[in-house]
């Protein structure tokens, strides 16, 4: 039976059409049904349901300033650069890859991290990553995890491809898996849960900014306590240019006693498809490109620079403690409502696959956690050698721009190191050769000329 508290708050949220599903349910089904709707705050998505129609409001433009272009002295430069050293050395920076995204747009069956960006070696984004990690270990000599958030979407794929891949070399007792939450879709219409299959209901994961409640929940944020580690390098799956070894904003980011720092890209264009760092009442934020007026979009200063210059590459570095406080209020971060089209069952338990958005997925985005931080700062980085999106199949955005972005950068390496590489020729640098354009011409035996695709490994 559907114990009473619950059929009380299905009856109080609007969730009644649930009672007689369950109720007629086999046993096994029912059961699942039941622990699925214990563990989801109906009143809170409720109250989200209700007030779906009121967009976020934009703070007014009064209150908005442009993120002012950073500066430092070379003395800074040269300090914030041994700090950062340092830190990796002392193995108190973890590395975290959020994973989590069902990857709808790139229509990969495969977690996304499995999918085989290497223009020439065909590896995966997650072992991109992973080698990214163990150059830097062995550079340094160092011990430091590599946390990778999964998803109940992508869970037990990506543990058992790591498994299987032998952890691309790393120890497994450094790379530490958890899994994010989940939120349910409601339908668009109705507000009432939404059943993918007779026993489960449809729940998707929760948003980036699940980050902060899926370490807090699994114990990591005291783990990494415990293990002296003080910052979480925070990357995203979906982008094999990101650089780890970034000395100086980890750097800077200690010897300012940030809460937060993040990169920032120079934009493309007013309109470019990226969230807007800016400040809001002096303090850090991001407006999404969608939100942002396109009159704001377009103010120039008077050198004719975009006043809203600043992109977000979705990388960012987070002091251990600021998020254990995050995580322990989570009403600081909002919920974000979506419409998307999300197969379910209808009233008679028939699957449907629909054409249009029918329903609402709720997701929090970590990056609504930058203005709870008193203490922040940011860093311009180059797009061209640090942001290669794979968002879409094909077009922006896609596998094939990320490969030609890797492709350049590893060509501008062998450029710099004093070598030629034909027109038209393919060339891939494993990061376990070399991490940079530096070590790259440190390592690179010498030949002067490259005139037919290359895997350097
Ligand atoms: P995106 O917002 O681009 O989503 O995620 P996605 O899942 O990769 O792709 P679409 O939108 O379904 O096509 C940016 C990064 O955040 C992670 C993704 O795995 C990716 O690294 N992410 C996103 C999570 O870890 N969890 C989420 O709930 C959402």
């Amino acid at each position: 039976m559907i114990p009473d508290d619950l059929h009380q708050r299905l009856r109080e949220f609007g969730q009644d059409h649930l009672i007689g599903i369950i109720e007629q349910a086999e046993p096994a089904a029912r059961a699942k049904l039941i622990a699925d709707l214990q563990a989801i705050n109906l009143a809170e998505l409720h109250s989200l349901f209700q007030q779906r129609a009121r967009k976020d409001a934009l703070p007014e433009r009064d209150r908005i300033q442009p993120m002012p272009v950073p500066s430092m002295t070379d003395a800074e430069r040269a300090a914030f650069h041994e700090a950062g050293i340092k830190a990796i050395v002392a193995g108190a920076v973890a590395y975290l890859v959020v994973a989590g995204g069902q990857g709808t747009r790139l229509g990969f069956d495969d977690p996304k991290g499995m999918f085989p960006i290497g223009p020439i070696s065909k590896k995966s984004l997650f072992q991109i990553h992973a080698e990214k990690v163990q150059a830097l270990r062995q550079r340094f000599n160092a011990r430091f995890p590599l946390l990778v958030m999964t998803s109940p979407a992508t869970d037990e794929r990506t543990r058992s491809y790591f498994k299987r891949k032998n952890y691309f070399r790393l120890p497994p007792q450094d790379v530490l898996f958890f899994c994010q939450g989940t939120m349910p879709a409601v339908d668009l219409a109705s507000g009432r849960l939404l059943r993918e299959s007779a026993a489960q209901l449809c729940l998707s994961p929760n948003g980036h900014g699940g980050t902060i409640t899926g370490l807090h929940a699994e114990g990591l944020l005291d783990e990494l306590d415990d293990r002296g580690i003080q910052t979480i390098s925070y990357f995203q799956v979906d982008n094999p240019l990101v650089n780890l070894a970034d000395y100086l904003f980890i750097g800077r980011h200690l010897r300012e006693q940030a809460q937060v720092s993040s990169k920032v890209l120079p934009k493309t264009g007013p309109k470019e498809k990226v969230g807007n760092f800016l400040l809001v009442d002096s303090r850090c934020a991001m407006i999404e490109y969608s939100d942002l007026p396109d009159e704001w979009a377009l103010e120039t200063d008077d050198t004719g620079r975009l006043k809203f210059w600043a992109g977000n590459p979705a990388i960012h570095l987070f002091d251990v403690g600021f998020l254990k406080e995050i995580a322990v209020d989570t009403d600081r971060l909002p919920w974000h409502l979506a419409k998307k089209k999300v197969p379910c069952l209808d009233d008679a338990g028939n699957p449907i696959k629909p054409e249009t958005e029918n329903a609402l997925k709720f997701e929090r985005f970590i990056f609504d956690a930058l203005p709870q931080a008193d203490r922040w700062t940011i860093l311009a980085t180059e797009r061209e050698n640090e942001f290669a999106p794979v968002k879409n199949k094909d077009g922006v955005d896609s596998p094939a721009t990320a490969r030609q972005l890797m492709i350049g950068q590893a060509k501008r390496w062998m450029r710099e190191a004093g070598v030629e590489v034909a027109d038209g020729v393919t060339v891939e640098i494993s990061p376990l050769f070399a991490l940079d354009a530096i070590e790259f011409r440190k390592k690179w035996p010498g030949q002067k000329e490259i005139r037919k695709n290359t895997y350097i490994s």
